[in-house]
């Protein structure tokens, strides 16, 4: 198959970020499928590794996934490999002229990167593999600065910092295509963020589940448990309109105490729609309001491309919906409005993922995407327990740890089918058998057995400090 230019068959190699890794695939694949793409990994493909060599892609489609992916550090157009030296020689040696050609000008500019994972080498050894590069025969001049092309030795050390190897278990050498928005980890930090609760989803999780809800720009995207709005930040930066709704009315009013130091009261920068000012997507943002997820207020037929959200778990907030196990007697709309609702209940999680897939699976395009956090006690978990529905199709399901008993899995569901009359409450029409009853005892588990010290990092491992 030749490549435009006459360039024909080429290969891309992903540099990974090694955190987060079940992540990674469900984000290139989703990433892949924006662009109409399937993930087609080389030969000898190993999950874990740093480096996936791709097939069957265009520069431009890796251009794109690079735009969105938080989980890739680096792409580039892959020239050759090996297990060694002499046989990424032999590879690279292989390589057609014609592909080289347009990036081997007399009167280019160029330079030559080493980069090697999990082993630091001395200035001069990056020299020296750079010197014995020189079969390849690069004309044109140096330029360290401003190269026009950038070509990259690339060494794999193995995973394991306690035994690294002499001699790189696996070496690449390519061009530099494009880097990925691994800096959005840092400019996004919910640290430096306005408006911050004790549950604000950390800034590289979200844009995660923006690109495994395959967000992009003038999508429409709702977040059912909105709470300070992570979620609709980073859907925005993808360019998706925003909106959200959330039971407590002070985190939608942006009133109340502040979670800033120093500060007692929320200030007037302290609400969603200046978190979106902040970085600069607030024309993004249709709004928020006050709503029971429970009872949803959407009119039928109002759909969105996606639905991605972080519900309570109950560890620090609490999971209530409005309601009375009593027989409350009601006192007269006329004297509270017909919106007053004066008790709220417990809301169970059984409960919470039913009403989300049921929601979802009535409120979404057909192919949108519904993403959010499943909580899981690990001693018991299978995938049974995973919610079901017979409109959505599980995506991917990556677990990410919290303790050694605890996890959260994030879960991705696509929607495959109009619901009809027996999809509907698909999951708490049979009361005799809900196979999610099991995470309504979260709460206890997740307390259950820990002392003080690791329940303090359990705390930071679910804020993601
Ligand atoms: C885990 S937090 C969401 C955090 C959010 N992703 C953020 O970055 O700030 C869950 C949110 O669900 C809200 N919530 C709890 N019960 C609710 C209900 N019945 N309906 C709507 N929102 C609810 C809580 O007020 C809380 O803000």
């Amino acid at each position: 198959m030749a490549a435009p230019g006459g360039r024909s068959c080429l290969q891309y190699l992903l540099h990974l970020a090694q955190d987060n890794l079940d992540f990674r695939l469900p984000e290139i694949r989703a990433l892949l499928s924006l662009r109409g793409k399937q993930f087609n990994p080389g030969k000898d493909f190993k999950e874990n590794s740093p480096f996936w060599c791709l097939d069957g892609v265009s520069e431009p489609d890796v251009h794109s996934v690079m735009a969105k992916s938080v989980c890739a550090k680096s792409a580039f157009e892959l020239w050759g490999h090996g297990r060694t030296h002499s046989e990424l020689r032999e590879s690279l040696l292989k390589y057609p002229s014609e592909n080289m050609a347009p990036y081997m000008q007399k009167d280019s500019t160029y330079k030559i990167n080493v980069y090697t994972f999990n082993k630091t080498l001395e200035f001069t050894d990056r020299i020296t593999k750079i010197d014995a590069l020189e079969y390849l025969q690069f004309v044109g001049t140096v330029s360290l600065k401003s190269p026009q092309h950038v070509f990259c030795l690339l060494e794999d050390y193995g995973t394991d910092p306690n035994k690294i190897p002499d001699d790189p278990f696996y070496i690449y050498f390519g061009r530099w295509i494009a880097d990925g928005q691994r800096m959005l980890i840092r400019s996004h930090s919910v640290k430096n963020r306005h408006f911050i609760g004790n549950t604000s989803m950390d800034a590289g999780l979200s844009f995660i589940m923006a690109n495994h809800a395959k967000v992009k720009e003038h999508d429409l995207v709702f977040d059912p448990f909105v709470g300070t709005g992570s979620l609709l930040v980073a859907c925005s930066h993808f360019g998706a309109y925003v909106c959200g709704t959330d039971i407590d009315y002070n985190t939608i009013h942006g009133k109340g105490r502040s979670s800033r130091k120093n500060h007692k009261w929320r200030g007037p920068d302290e609400n969603i729609r200046a978190n979106l000012r902040q970085y600069g997507t607030e024309k993004s943002y249709i709004d928020v309001m006050v709503c029971d997820a429970s009872k949803p207020v959407w009119r039928d037929g109002m759909l969105f491309d996606a639905i991605i959200t972080d519900p309570p778990y109950g560890i620090r907030e609490s999971t209530r919906r409005t309601g009375s196990n009593k027989d409350v007697t009601r006192p007269s709309d006329e004297y509270f409005g017909e919106s007053h609702v004066p008790v709220s209940m417990a809301y169970h999680l059984s409960d919470i993922f039913s009403d989300l897939l049921n929601f979802s699976a009535n409120h979404l395009v057909m192919g949108g995407r519904l993403v959010y956090w499943l909580p899981i006690y690990r001693p018991e978990y299978c995938e049974e327990t995973i919610p079901f529905h017979p409109c959505l199709r599980l995506i991917s399901n990556c677990e990410q740890t919290l303790s050694s008993h605890t996890s959260r899995r994030l879960i991705t569901m696509e929607k495959i089918k109009i619901p009809e009359e027996s999809d509907t409450r698909v999951h708490l029409s049979d009361p005799g058998f809900n196979p999610y009853q099991g995470h309504n005892a979260f709460r206890e588990k997740y307390f259950s057995g820990l002392n003080k010290k690791n329940l303090k990092e359990d705390k930071m491992h679910v804020n993601g400090e």
